[in-house]
Parts: structure tokens; C-alpha cells; sequence
């Protein structure tokens, strides 16, 4: 807890500095979580949020940032300043997230504020606290196709000194595909919130739609939310979501994360944003060994996944 003293986010991580290293994985009801969160996993699965609360549920590295931008522009209508309050990790809680003190965990930081707020998690869903279902709080997930997904996680477990060492490329294949990376296995996850989208009236958002028609996307979510909002102003945020602005906003980019924690020379936390990086890391080979694989964990559902637009 950071305290009476009120330290700012980056403040409290600075503050806990010796205290961090890639942290070990230990499994919850067999999805391999950070340690800290598995030790804190009672107090995770009873949080109880309020009914006006916003879930964004993704695997890692699917757009969470991204969406959680959009929503909060949305809910402070267009309005940039008011979105510069804080950084996103603070202004959006990470609902599972607990790190060594005085960094706050998610649920830390959530008795700070008032609902409606935008709660961000990578839990699958079957480890989602069960009151957001009894609290029918509002639901967005976003997927992105696995290969670009995979890219996106491997550069980000390179920078972020906290996660588990990603080792070389091919390997790290592998880990994808046997569900060994942090919040475990991707073809679950989409899974699992795909069969329940309905029965829970989840918005089930694609990566892939967003880079194509941003503006389409931002009103799909303002319809959910049950907000109406003006044509400019959803131009503006239309604008104000794109990776070239977010990419320099130090509110959404993850500055506040000191360079010895998330190492932006070895990726920026914004690093590409584009569909078919993928063609840039996969070989022919490994492509064909991971569509084989893919084809078979897949085909009991039919999600309309694109790895080009
Ligand atoms: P890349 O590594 O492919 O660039 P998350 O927020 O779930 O951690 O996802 C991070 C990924 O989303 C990164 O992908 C990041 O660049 C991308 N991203 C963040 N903001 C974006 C935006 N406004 N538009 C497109 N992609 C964005």
C-alpha cells in the first residue's frame, strides 16, 4: 500500500525496485499466474465490483490498452484532459495485478474510486470473481489472432522485467502452444469467453475490426455502454485512439513504468500496432508446424479470426 504518503505510480514502482525481478508462475486451477497474484488469489476471486462496473477482459497483448482508452474517452465524452489524469494502469485498474508494496494491487486502487469503473483483466473467464456475473456488470472482450498476439507477448516478455524470461523465438512458440506463458493458453481464452458471449452479454470485439474501421468499432462500444455521444466527438476519439497519438501520450503509452522495469530499448510498450507482423517472425515452416496445432485446438468452435486485413 503506498500509504499515507500518496506516492504517484511511478513512484511507488521506483519505490519497490530491489523487490522486482521476473516473477515465477504458479499455476491456479492450472493457468499459470504471476506468484504474487496466485498468493493472493482468495482475495482476487471474492472482489465484488459494482454493478455499474466496465470488465475489459483480454489474453495479454491483445488491445487491452487500446480499448481501455477508448472506453474512458467514451465515458468523459471526447473530453482529452480529463483522460490525462492519470497513467492507464491507474486510471484503470488491473483487477488481478498484485505487485510487491508500496505498489498498489488493482483492488488497492479500485477502493479509491468511484464507480462506474473501467476494470482491466487477462483471467480467463472461468476465473473471472463470480459477482461480476451476478453484478451483470458490462463486459468487452477483445481477441486478436493468435500469431499477431504471440509477436506482440514475445517482444513484451523481452522488455517487461517482471514477466517469466521469454528465451529465443522458436521456443517460445512452443510455450504458446502448450499454455505455459503467463494467464495460460490462448485458444482457451478466446474459448472460453466466445461460448459465454451471449448467456452474458458480453461485446466480443476483434483486434484485427478495430485497425480496419476504428470509428465502426468506437461506436459498436459506445451502443453497448448505452452512451450517445455526438459525431465529433467520436471523430475525436476516433483521433485520439490511433497508435500514432496514443504512441506519444504519456498518459496511455506506459512511461510511467520506469526503463528498468518496462526496458523501451529493448521494445517500446507501443511497438508496432499493425496486423501481419507476423509474417516478419514466423517461417514457413514454423507457420505450417503452429496452423497444424491450431486447426485442432480450434475446431470445436467457428471464431471469425483474420491474420491480414
Ligand atoms: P504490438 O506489440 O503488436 O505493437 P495490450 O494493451 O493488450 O498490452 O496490447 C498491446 C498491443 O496493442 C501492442 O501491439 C500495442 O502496440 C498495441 N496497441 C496499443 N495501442 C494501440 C492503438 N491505439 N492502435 C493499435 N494498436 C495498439
Amino acid at each position: 500500500m503506498a500509504g499515507e504518503e500518496k506516492l504517484s505510480y511511478h513512484e511507488s514502482i521506483e519505490r519497490a525496485s530491489s523487490s522486482l525481478y521476473r516473477f515465477p508462475l504458479l499455476p491456479v486451477r492450472g493457468i499459470p499466474l504471476m506468484n504474487h497474484i496466485a498468493n493472493s488469489w482468495d482475495i482476487i476471486w471474492a472482489f465484488r465490483p459494482d454493478p455499474s462496473d466496465i470488465l475489459i477482459a483480454t489474453y495479454p497483448k491483445a488491445g487491452t490498452t487500446w480499448t481501455q482508452e477508448i472506453v474512458d474517452l467514451l465515458l468523459h465524452n471526447g473530453d482529452a484532459d480529463a483522460c490525462k489524469r492519470a497513467p492507464t494502469p491507474a486510471r484503470s485498474p488491473f483487477l488481478e495485478i498484485v505487485s510487491p508494496p508500496p505498489i498498489p494491487s488493482g483492488i488497492d486502487l479500485m477502493k479509491n474510486m468511484d464507480p462506474p469503473r473501467i476494470i482491466k483483466t487477462h483471467l480467463p473467464f472461468q476465473l473471472v470473481p463470480p459477482a461480476f456475473w451476478e453484478n451483470k456488470c458490462k463486459t468487452i472482450y477483445v481477441a486478436r489472432n493468435a500469431k499477431d498476439n504471440m509477436v506482440s507477448y514475445y517482444h513484451f516478455d523481452c522488455m517487461n522485467k517482471t514477466q517469466p524470461e521469454p528465451g529465443p523465438w522458436e521456443g517460445y512458440i512452443s510455450k504458446f502452444m502448450r499454455a505455459e506463458l503467463a494467464w495460460g493458453s490462448w485458444y482457451d481464452h478466446v474459448k472460453g469467453y466466445w461460448k459465454e458471449r451471449e448467456k452474458r452479454n458480453i461485446l466480443y470485439l476483434f483486434y484485427e475490426d478495430m485497425k480496419e474501421n476504428p470509428r465502426r468499432e468506437v461506436e459498436r462500444i459506445m451502443k453497448y455502454l448505452d452512451l450517445s455521444l455526438s459525431d465529433e466527438v467520436i471523430s475525436r476519439i476516433v483521433q485520439l485512439t490511433s497508435f500514432e497519438i496514443m504512441k506519444e501520450n504519456p498518459m496511455a503509452n506506459y512511461s510511467c513504468i520506469p526503463t528498468h522495469v518496462f526496458d523501451n530499448s529493448v521494445s517500446p510498450f507501443m511497438r508496432k500496432g499493425q496486423v501481419g507482423d507476423w509474417r516478419n517472425h514466423f517461417t514457413p515452416e514454423q507457420s505450417k508446424m503452429f496452423a497444424e496445432d491450431y486447426d485442432k485446438k480450434m475446431k470445436d468452435v467457428n471464431i471469425p479470426f483474420r491474420t491480414l486485413i
